[in-house]
């Protein structure tokens, strides 16, 4: 892999850093001022929920336990999403500095990197990144100088569940458990790791984290909208002239970004993945912000010579498999979702049955004991609405009963 950091260019993220340099003026303050300037950032969760970091930490901050955890979530699964794994070959210093950052916060000893198993070829060079941090005492003990300031990471493979991601079954998977998502309350803050409290972040959030530490929060706020601070990764993959991944501020249209990436005769832009929602031309001039079109970071690009039906079949058969099958709203319901889409393909359907189908996929996204089956309506849903004269005129066509 192409190591392109001089090259990328973006406002918060892709910009000079040396290592340790956070770390460094994080020990020389308060943890509260530290809180202060997060909370001041209004960062919010890049893995894709948008959960304020601020309030995350404070919580596993308060929570009484002499042991503690910080777990950075680079399972990357989401279909389409790629911009954690540039972080970590060609950033390594943003993740790991805010990692180290969050653990002298939040009084842990110990971070984890939960690393998608297909990017087990980055293991090495992030090893040897440790140990070099480890040499120039930014990890190990008194870290930086500070006086009782221990901790240390460890990396951990996953391997290769989609639902892994969701950060309890993360913990389960990472305590040597299946990977299945847990009931909650309790939740990671105070429950997580090994029973104890836990903050489970984003590669991209920890990254953003360094620099908040690094310029403050009002100066990570100047990019963004008021509810969606700063800048944001976008993979972005598909029918275009220059795909890849690109930071930008949230706030930008979709229309601003396909002219970015010399996207043409475009028909459908998929934003947040396989789990996000399909938006047709009539739609473009939103923005991508978390009160407008939310994302991780996936974008994917179709043009008019696709087929939307063969896009939605593809995202429907991914979720049949992925669901882990804890919970009946998902392991049904995705299995009939994908079975009308079948039935559309062959031309055998009725219009009431397909209605009913949408309404099977808004209980599910209630009904469902996790973010999986609570998102992998999303796609069905939206494809039909917004390419319904597309979809419906499949095969020999539905009927009326
Ligand atoms: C099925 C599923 C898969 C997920 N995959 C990821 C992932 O690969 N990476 C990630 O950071 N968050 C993922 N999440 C979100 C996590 O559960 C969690 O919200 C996130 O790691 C919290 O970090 P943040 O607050 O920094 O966003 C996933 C959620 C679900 C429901
Ligand atoms: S929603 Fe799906 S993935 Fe999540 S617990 Fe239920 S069956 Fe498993």
């Amino acid at each position: 892999m192409e190591n392109k950091r001089e090259e990328r260019k973006g406002a918060v993220l892709f910009t000079p850093y040396n290592r340790g340099q956070s770390i460094k003026k994080a020990v020389s303050m308060k943890r509260d001022d530290i809180l202060f300037e997060i909370k001041e950032s209004k960062l919010r969760g890049r893995g894709g929920a948008g959960f304020p970091t601020s309030t995350k930490w404070m919580l596993t901050a308060a929570a009484t336990s002499p042991e503690k955890y910080i777990v950075c979530n680079a399972d990357e699964g989401e279909p389409g999403t790629f911009k954690d794994r540039v972080l970590l070959f060609e950033y390594p210093d943003l993740v790991f500095d805010g990692m180290v950052i969050a653990g002298y916060v939040i009084g842990a000893g110990k971070g984890i990197v939960y690393l998608r198993g297909e990017y087990e070829y980055l293991l090495p060079s992030l090893e040897d990144y440790l140990e070099e941090m480890r040499k120039d005492n930014l990890l190990g003990e008194n870290i930086a100088g500070k006086d009782g300031f221990n901790y240390d990471i460890e990396i951990r493979l996953g391997n290769g569940a989609y639902v892994c991601g969701e950060e309890t079954a993360l913990i389960e998977s990472l305590e040597g458990h299946r990977g299945e998502a847990r009931n909650r309350p309790p939740f990671p803050v105070t429950t997580g790791f090994m029973g104890k409290p836990t903050v489970v972040n984003n590669v991209e959030t920890l990254a953003c984290v360094t620099k908040i530490v690094e310029n403050g929060g009002a100066w990570f706020k100047e990019n963004g909208t008021s509810k969606s601070t700063g800048s944001k990764l976008m993979s972005i993959s598909g029918d275009c002239e220059k795909p890849g991944v690109y930071e930008m501020p949230w706030g930008t249209t979709i229309n601003e970004l396909l002219d970015m990436v010399g996207a043409k005769n475009v028909k459908a832009v998929q934003v947040g993945g396989a789990s996000g929602v399909c938006l047709n031309k009539s739609q473009f001039d939103r923005q991508l912000a978390y009160e407008d079109a939310g994302t991780g970071g996936s974008i994917m690009i179709f043009n008019e010579s696709r087929d939307m039906l063969h896009v939605l079949k593809n995202f429907m058969e991914f979720f049949e498999e992925e669901s882990c099958g804890q919970c009946t709203p998902c392991r049904i319901g995705n299995t009939k979702l994908l079975e009308g889409v079948n039935m559309i393909e062959n031309g055998d359907f009725t219009f009431s049955y397909i209605n009913k189908l949408k309404d099977l996929g808004q209980t599910m996204q209630v009904a469902s004991k996790c973010g999986l089956g609570q998102s992998s309506p999303n796609s069905f849903i939206s494809i039909l609405e917004n390419f319904k004269d597309e979809i419906l005129n499949k095969g020999n066509g539905g009927t009326n009963g």
